[in-house]
């Protein structure tokens, strides 16, 4: 039989880096597994992984490259996976049953590998820890209160989405559930309790503005993937800036044989295609080789120039904790500005529901980014950020996204501000289905044909968001009135344009139509405008 003493609890972590906050809570966790007796051990860690010496000097720590797997091999029955999908919450028997206890988490690797799942495949038995998300210390004390305190896990005191005060003025809304302490506050890695004030500060101000002009640009797509493509649309003198295509921080596993695009007709009149269907995650290369490509562009540029990137990236919140980091870092080396824009909206990511759908989620990435700028210390300058919507179609999923907002604004002190700069809607509308007389127009991982749809039969839900998007945000304006939108869906030509400006957008931002016709739409575009400007 287990006894209390002999108590392992385990964290997966395959990502060769380690944030500052991962770093907090694994010192949380090996303090408190020494001091309960128990042991506390990173598995899975690449050949590269560097132990910080904090972590190493506790003795209940180990640090191990082998996975689960191999290091109960002889007996994985012992073995108890944490598994928000398990039949069975945890309870203080299982101290008796299992010796070690897993955290699984989604962790390193692009598409993020869900871990949890590959090891419920592999027969692990798993067992429930409730409902709200929790940080991997909340997850771990509480296991820990339950299999050696026994207590069983609805006695525990909890404390859900606490309110955190830095300081008299200054205070946050953390997004998880955490155990409550003796003194009534919730118990959190020590730097938590110590953010200095200082740094803080950094964020009353209005983040810095996103600069476009003119105002027109290209949006995240494939036609922005390689140096060529990026050289050449920032040649383009017809643009303000230039978007990335969307990557991750070790790459995505693209498939061409599943990861497609195509265009057609929306009328299907046979007339010329002016619209496009794809089934496409994000780019393969890594978002250091786009900061590789920037850097190669900047240093290609004779003066400084205020037309700049727009450095589309994703993730889950600690890669975007890291994104931000290193393209701030990034900036500093570079003739023209850069800035950040969080994908939260591609709709072809399967079992993972876009993340701008999301109260809980988006303020899980807004609580990364607020992380990331207050400890990235006051010589890091503060670059600006967005985050790309999904299409809207309901009242409900607009309020989402604004009490999202909201709540971040909260976060930094009353009278706050958000901390984004700016909003890219939309993406495309996703699960569409397109077919054409000779079978499906494209591979996909949710079936055949299915994919998101841009162009034209997207553009009224786009200024459809826009508008309702200017018009929820100047609502609000002491906290979100300096949020700029970028207008993105089914401009095709100066028209299109001029709608899209109507309707409240800072800048315009072409996709498909740039697929269709190439770096030359911005010159259509930008000549058309100028006709009209002469005519008045
Ligand atoms: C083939 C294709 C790939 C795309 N890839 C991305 C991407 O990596 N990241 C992103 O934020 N949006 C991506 N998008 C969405 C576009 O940026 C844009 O939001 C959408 O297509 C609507 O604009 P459009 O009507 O001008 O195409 C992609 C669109 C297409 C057509």
């Amino acid at each position: 039989m287990a006894t209390a003493s002999s108590k392992t609890y385990i964290v997966e972590h395959l990502d060769p880096e380690l944030g500052t906050w991962s770093e907090l809570e694994y010192l949380a966790i090996a303090r408190e597994s020494q001091e309960a007796g128990a042991k506390f051990c990173l598995s899975s860690l690449p050949e590269t992984f560097k132990v910080p010496e904090a972590l190493s000097s506790i003795p209940s720590f180990t640090a191990e490259t082998r996975g689960v797997e191999d290091l109960y091999a002889s007996d994985k029955s012992r073995v108890c996976l944490l598994d928000p999908a398990a039949a069975k919450d945890l309870a203080p028997e299982d101290g008796e049953k299992f010796d070690a206890f897993l955290f699984g988490g989604i962790l390193g690797d692009d598409p993020p590998r869900d871990r949890t799942s590959e090891l419920r495949k592999k027969g692990f038995e798993g067992r429930r820890l409730g409902p709200i998300q929790m940080t991997t210390d909340t997850a771990v004390r509480v296991t820990r209160l339950v299999v050696q305190g026994k207590t069983p896990l609805n006695e525990i005191p909890y404390l859900d989405h606490p309110e955190l005060k830095f300081n008299k003025h200054e205070s946050t809304q953390m997004p998880f559930r955490y155990v409550k302490g003796q003194d009534g506050k919730p118990i959190m890695p020590e730097f938590c309790e110590n953010v200095p004030g200082k740094d803080m500060d950094i964020m009353e101000e209005v983040p810095p503005p996103l600069e476009i002009n003119p105002p027109l640009l290209n949006a995240a797509c494939p036609w922005a993937t390689t140096l060529d493509d990026l050289r050449r649309l920032y040649a383009c003198p017809w643009t303000g800036a230039v978007t990335t295509r969307t990557s991750l921080i070790h790459g995505f596993d693209h498939d061409p044989a599943k990861h497609q695009y195509t265009f057609f007709d929306a009328g299907q009149t046979g007339l010329a295609p002016n619209a496009s269907i794809n089934s496409f995650g994000y780019s393969p290369l890594a978002l250091e080789s786009y900061l590789g490509f920037i850097k190669t562009i900047s240093d290609e540029q004779s003066a400084r120039s205020s037309k700049g990137f727009i450095v589309s990236v994703t993730g889950d919140p600690e890669d975007i904790e890291r994104c931000y980091k290193l393209i701030a870092t990034a900036a500093q080396d570079m003739k023209f500005p850069l800035a950040m824009e969080i994908n939260l909206s591609c709709p072809n990511i399967p079992n993972r529901q876009p993340p701008a759908y999301s109260q809980d989620l988006l303020s899980a990435y807004l609580f990364s980014l607020q992380r990331a700028i207050a400890t990235g210390g006051v010589n890091l300058t503060r670059i600006p950020v967005g985050l790309k919507t999904p299409p809207y179609t309901h009242a409900t999923e607009y309020q989402t996204l604004i009490a999202a907002l909201e709540q971040a604004a909260a976060n930094t002190s009353s009278g706050g501000v958000c901390p984004l700069s700016f909003i890219t809607a939309t993406n495309t509308l996703g699960m569409c289905l397109v077919v054409a007389d000779d079978g499906d127009l494209l591979s996909s991982p949710a079936g055949p044909g299915f994919g998101g749809v841009a162009g034209a039969p997207l553009h009224p839900l786009a200024l459809g968001n826009v508008a309702m998007l200017r018009r929820l945000l100047d609502s609000n304006a002491a906290k979100l009135g300096h949020i700029r939108v970028v207008g993105v869906g089914g401009v095709l030509d100066e028209e299109g344009f001029r709608r899209m400006m109507r309707a409240g957008a800072h800048a315009v931002a072409v996709a498909t139509g740039l697929g269709l016709k190439g770096v030359g739409i911005f010159e259509e575009i930008g000549r058309g405008t100028e006709r009209r400007q002469s005519q008045i």
